[in-house]
């Protein structure tokens, strides 16, 4: 019998990739997975291995080596896409798989062009192929909300009866409403009348903003498994936020009778990292993670929790490991510091990147008064973390000369593995000048699509980070960069950009060259 408590299924790793303009390699993707565990997730859906090379391989070095969590991979019905599935997840101590199908009319009508009954069939074929692979399988009914009920209920027990542990009820549009669908599982949970040892589960989009609440139904309507991603990043409108469901079940224990088992003092560190390796921002006032989650601007308020924080706090930001102070490491503090706000902040580094990371930190420190979390992640992960092993040009040097009227020349070297390579270019401003040379280098011609450039603390001395976004015929990745002179910061982000321009070609086949223009 499965003991009372709301299991988090995560998947920041596979649906929250899937959303646009994101695009993590392995090893962003490593550092989100050892922060899962560390959270205490229960499962990690860590991708979807049968879409790409570069998925699978992705899954599989997750299965290698995190531990902790189960670790599941999507798959379609398709048995080559289980049996991709099942040797990318083999390595895990407890691997699952989970696959899903379409159930909906408008989806078998229109998209997969099959009759009810050849569904059944699938249904029946892939879940008994997928037992015999790993012993953990998880089904799944794609837009399940906008479902027949009768047809579900008949696909959910021939799922079962073919050995899967796990049905997962998606409201994959975001169509449903909260009382709706609680009454709908609630129901699904009757008819089906599986017994305790199956899992029921929900996985909810957040077209009309109601992911978290649509979740939260569910669970008091009998769910216990819940599927989110860590700032609610996901297709369109993003998934239901796991920070927001786990502590939503916490503070209101009084009301749902059961929690989750998360060390929630990781959660601000989680949704920091996924934030800074994603590109995706966290808005201010995001429920429980937002730079003003915990913030008491009017004076009636501030003096409410002058006198009892309960005033107007529901939890505190120590319950979701938020810090009280930005400003926390200077000149003179040393490595055992610099190493456990690493960890605080989410990142899972080896000693010798630690040893390179504080040797950074050293030489900024001697630039900056103070160095703030957001100068620590820009340096962790536009330095540390950016050199992947395929990682193919180095920058080595440059030098900008303006020549007025806005025009400028630069002068860039580069090392590209084998040799060192410079070339000159002018152009309308330093920026512009630098990556005109950066294209005779690398040799070929990517647009770029998008440039911004951040303060990432305050004050004068403060560290800029260059984000970019380049573009070929085929390709599109981002690139990131952080200095304290900001034509630094954009010469780094623009090779940072290449090199991944580099990996997703390996990844995907393509090759470059120069007429990989966009
Ligand atoms: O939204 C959805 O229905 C999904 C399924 C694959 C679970 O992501
Ligand atoms: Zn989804």
């Amino acid at each position: 019998m499965s003991e009372d408590f709301v299991r988090i299924f995560d998947t920041t790793l596979r649906d929250g990739e899937q959303s646009a303009g994101i695009n993590l390699n392995c090893a962003e993707k490593l550092q989100i997975a050892h922060q899962l565990a560390r959270l205490q997730v229960n499962v990690i859906e860590a991708g979807f291995p049968a879409a790409s090379p570069g998925d699978f391989e992705a899954v599989r070095s997750i299965a290698e080596q995190i531990s902790g969590p189960v670790i599941a991979g999507l798959a379609r019905t398709r048995t080559e896409d289980l049996q991709a599935c099942a040797e990318a997840v083999r390595p895990a101590a407890r691997p699952r798989i989970h696959t899903f199908i379409a159930t909906s009319d408008i989806h078998l009508q229109y998209k997969l062009k099959m009759t009810r009954e050849k569904v059944l069939e699938e249904v029946k074929r892939a879940v008994a192929v997928a037992r015999s692979l790993v012993p953990d399988v998880e089904f799944s009914a794609e837009d399940a909300s906008r479902s027949d009920i009768d047809f579900l209920v008949e696909v959910f027990k021939i799922a079962i009866a073919e050995g899967a542990t796990t049905i997962n009820i998606p409201d994959t549009v975001g169509y449903a409403v909260s009382k709706e669908f609680g009454a709908f599982v609630r129901e699904i949970i009757t008819r089906v009348n599986a017994g305790p040892d199956v899992i029921w589960s929900v996985h909810c989009h957040n077209d009309l903003g109601l992911a978290v609440a649509n979740s939260l139904e569910a669970v008091a309507s009998g769910a216990r498994q819940v599927e989110c991603t860590v700032n609610g990043i996901g297709e369109r409108a993003g998934n239901a936020s796991l920070e927001e469901i786990v502590m939503a079940l916490r503070t209101r224990k009084d009301r749902f009778g059961v929690e989750t088992r998360l060390d929630t003092k990781r959660l601000y560190g989680a949704s920091r990292l996924v934030s800074r390796l994603t590109g995706v921002q966290v808005p201010p006032n995001k429920a429980i993670v937002g730079g003003n989650a915990f913030a008491h601007e009017a004076g009636i308020h501030q003096h409410g929790v002058l006198c009892n924080k309960a005033t107007y706090e529901i939890m505190t930001p120590e319950d979701v490991g938020a810090p009280g102070s930005q400003l926390v490491l200077g000149k003179h503090s040393g490595k055992h510091a610099f190493r456990k706000r690493l960890e605080d902040l989410g990142y899972n580094l080896t000693e010798t990147q630690v040893g390179e990371a504080f040797s950074l930190f050293k030489e900024l420190s001697d630039k900056k008064e103070m160095v703030t979390d957001g100068d620590l992640e820009a340096l962790v992960v536009d330095d540390i973390l950016a050199v992947v092993p395929s990682r193919r040009f180095v920058l080595k040097d440059f030098s900008v000369n303006l020549a007025g009227k806005g025009r400028a020349t630069a002068s860039v070297t580069l090392h590209d593995g084998t040799e060192e390579r410079s070339d000159a270019a002018t152009g309308n401003g330093p920026v512009n000048a630098s990556y005109a040379a950066m294209m005779r280098i690398v040799g070929f011609k990517p647009e770029l699509v998008s440039y911004k450039i951040t303060a990432v603390s305050e004050k004068s001395d403060a560290v800029g980070e260059a984000d970019i976004v380049l573009k070929t015929d085929k390709l599109v990745a981002r690139g990131r960069g952080a200095s304290t002179d900001v034509i630094e910061a954009s010469i780094k982000a623009y090779v940072n950009a290449v090199n991944r321009l580099y990996q997703l070609a390996a990844a995907k086949g393509v090759t470059l060259h120069a007429s990989n223009a966009a």
